[in-house]
């Protein structure tokens, strides 16, 4: 063996140095989103699911949970607002979902048959539904309006027309349509 030139060792020291620097670089970026995603998670910016719950796609009409009368908007004893909803080829039911102002609102929202996406405009509200699978999003809306809801995952040649809606009312006109209709949706 003979012994290292120079030119050569000085340029690997120099190799050595630049991949030190990009490691600690890429240590700062891991570390920079790790803490971004756990900020989000955290103050709801995002919403990962806390839990996985299962339901059958195939038997959703047939009973449980998503069997069409109990889909829509329910007053809880609690106040708060609990919405079902099915995403399939190309609506949601209901089409169009009632809450009121002012309270907490959970949505639970699955699949009937493939991947679809719940979006609510100018919210932060965006999550997949996928059969098989209850896609589970706290809400809450501060103003009466309408918020459009798309799907916003490809589920085929229907997707471009696969639109919902989000009516906010006041909370005093949903609690008193809630002692006559147990569940709600603005629905035509
Ligand atoms: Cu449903 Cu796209």
């Amino acid at each position: 063996m003979s012994a290292p030139d120079p030119v050569h060792a000085a340029g690997e020291e120099r190799a050595a140095r630049v991949e030190r620097r990009w490691a600690g670089l890429a240590v700062c970026l891991m570390v920079l989103l790790t803490g971004m995603a756990a900020y989000a998670g955290i103050h709801r910016a995002t919403m990962p699911q806390a839990r996985v719950e299962t339901v059958d796609p195939q038997r959703l009409h047939i009973g449980g949970e998503f069997v069409e009368s109990n889909l829509g908007s329910a007053l809880e004893d609690d106040g708060s607002v609990t919405v079902r909803a099915i995403g399939q080829q190309y609506s949601f039911t209901p089409t169009c979902i009632i809450v009121p102002t002012a309270t907490p609102i959970t949505i639970r929202a699955t699949s009937a048959d493939v991947v679809h996406g719940i979006l609510i405009q100018n919210t932060n509200i965006n999550t997949m539904l996928a059969p098989g699978y209850v896609s589970v999003i706290s809400a809450r809306f501060d103003k009466p309006g309408d918020y459009l809801m798309p799907c916003q995952e490809f589920c085929s040649f229907g997707h471009e027309g696969m639109w919902g809606k989000v009516r906010v009312v006041a909370k005093e006109e949903f609690v008193a349509n809630a002692a006559r209709q147990r569940r709600q949706s603005c629905a035509q």
